[in-house]
């Protein structure tokens, strides 16, 4: 059984009122208790944390580094095109992620289209609405099966 992690970063706590045409009508909290049933039937556990705050996202990277958590799921948001400190901490735990976006960032505004951390992820998933975390996570279950083989 492997530990893996969904973060979501600010204004995502949002989700279901906020843009619902860019983001779609689906709770955090769905999309987080949908995840955490897939992962569960595959033999897994998924934690998951939101945080408007890009020091408390630090400090929960760091932790996931402290616990074993074997693979990160990540939407950073808006700090994906700001935060070099969340680089430096996915960098710091050297835990596999995937950086994932509800939107396509490459089809909106010209400052969507920088990621501080696409070069150090193992995959972007990006455009899909709620179900980019769906296949984020099938990804992530992908690649833990073919670390154990
Ligand atoms: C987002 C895209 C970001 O540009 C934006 O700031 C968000 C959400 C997405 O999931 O599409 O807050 O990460």
């Amino acid at each position: 059984m492997a530990e893996l992690l969904l973060i979501n970063g600010p204004n995502l706590n949002r989700l279901g009122s906020r843009e619902p045409s860019v983001y779609g009508q689906r709770t955090l909290s769905d999309i987080e208790t949908q995840l955490s049933d897939h992962a569960g039937q595959a033999g897994h556990r998924l934690h998951t944390f939101q945080s408007n705050a890009e020091h408390e996202l630090v400090e929960r990277i760091h932790q996931a580094g402290d616990e074993a958590v074997a693979f990160i799921l990540i939407n950073p948001a808006a700090l994906t095109h700001t935060s070099i400190a969340l680089r430096d901490a996915l960098l710091a735990v050297a835990i596999p992620f995937i950086e994932v976006h509800l939107s396509n960032v490459h089809a909106r505004e010209a400052f969507r289209q920088q990621s501080y951390i696409s070069d150090i992820a193992r995959g972007v998933i990006s455009g899909f609405g709620p179900y980019s975390y769906e296949l984020a996570l099938a990804a992530a279950l992908r690649e833990l099966e073919n670390n154990q083989a």
